[in-house]
């Protein structure tokens, strides 16, 4: 089975071309390198020991699209590429309809005429909205509150549409709560460019000396320490996770069509304890500052995981302690090759 992955070098969509090639997978890679790097491509094939197939193209370059559907075989395609920052969905959202909704468009128009129509695409807990109660739950309503989140709304529901089509398809939707963590080899991980809006890239910076202090967006939200609850889930965990949802989709045994599945740990972490987990962790001290809550943000989001775990045999094994070692082994590397690359030149 050959496995196509769009956004196949960024921060996901790197550690489940990781743990494809750990079990035994065949894939390429399709990204446009607006929110990655060529350099994750060498380390990549450094970690799985192997030469990897790439192509630098955007979903919504058709002639790209159908060069390379005619000339690779693609059994199924794990769909990763799109923006994914709420804040700059507020902005901007027709950047997002533009790229995320008629980029996928493109893709699946340009699947459907080569015959491929097997699809896991990459979706998220924003589509939940803020009118559920956690731990969320995959038959929860969806309402989602911000243009990022409608696009991965409505993109749920095209991939429904076509899983009833004339000739359908087959689908899996995988919905991440909060990603983080990198792989323990410490050669991929996330860095992203730039002030980081996520939490933890924003604590490692400041763990590195780069930034002076962490802005703890809120202390007042009805939680017990007052910060806001997220379920952080290892990146490796998820990326394994979409290694049982493709052998489950490839054993054709999926109770239903699209079938959706949380990707979460079940587990609620406040802000607080990730500090204070990463500090325990990795010996750092993170000093930071209770700021104003940030515009979006809600007061809990986490998983129900237990659909995954009943019907995919998957659950998460690795804890926050794990991410914080993993993630920090991964900064100090990746601080390390770009202050030698700055000595280079
Ligand atoms: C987590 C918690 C913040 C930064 C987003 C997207 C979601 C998914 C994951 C794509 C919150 C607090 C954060 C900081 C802070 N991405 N925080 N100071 O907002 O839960 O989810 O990323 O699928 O779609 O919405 O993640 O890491 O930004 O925030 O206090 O500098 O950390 O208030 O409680 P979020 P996050």
């Amino acid at each position: 089975m050959r496995v196509l992955l769009t956004g196949g070098l960024g921060y996901i969509g790197s550690h489940i071309c990781a743990a494809l090639a750990d079990a035994g997978y065949d894939f390429l890679i399709l990204d446009n390198l607006s929110n990655s790097d060529i350099s994750v491509k060498e380390r990549l094939e450094k970690l799985t020991g192997r030469g990897l197939c790439f192509y630098k193209a955007d979903i919504g370059n058709r002639d790209a699209l159908d060069m390379i559907f005619s000339r690779e075989d693609i059994d199924a395609v794990i769909h990763l590429a799109g923006y994914k920052a709420v804040e700059e969905s507020v902005k901007y959202p027709l950047l997002y309809y533009d790229n995320n909704l008629s980029g996928t468009v493109s893709l699946l128009k340009a699947m459907d005429d080569h015959g491929i129509r097997k699809m896991l695409f990459s979706s998220s807990a924003t589509v939940y909205g803020q009118n559920n109660q956690v731990p969320y739950s995959e038959e929860d309503r969806c309402d989602p509150v911000n243009p990022y989140g409608e696009t991965k709304y409505m993109t749920e529901r095209m991939l429904y549409s076509l899983a009833s089509a004339k000739i359908p398809w087959t689908v899996m939707i995988l919905r991440y709560f909060n990603p983080a963590g990198a792989h323990e080899s410490g050669l991929i991980g996330e860095d992203p460019q730039g002030i980081p809006n996520n939490l933890f890239p924003y604590i490692m910076r400041v763990a590195r000396g780069e930034l002076p202090y962490l802005n703890i967006f809120g202390k007042d939200y009805p939680t017990p320490d007052g910060t806001g609850i997220r379920d952080y889930i290892h990146i490796c965990d998820l990326a394994e996770g979409h290694v049982a949802a493709l052998q489950s989709m490839f054993r054709g045994t999926e109770p239903e069509n699209p079938a959706v599945y949380n990707l979460g740990t079940g587990r609620g972490c406040s802000v607080l304890e990730a500090v204070s987990m990463f500090e325990k962790s990795n010996n750092v001290k993170i000093p930071y500052r209770i700021a104003p809550r940030r515009q979006g943000d809600i007061a809990e989001c986490y998983a129900s995981a237990e659909k995954a775990e009943n019907i995919l045999g998957w659950k998460s094994k690795r804890s926050i302690s794990d991410m914080c070692k993993d993630m920090w082994r991964f900064g100090q590397i990746s601080l390390e090759h770009q202050n030698d690359k700055q000595k280079r030149y």
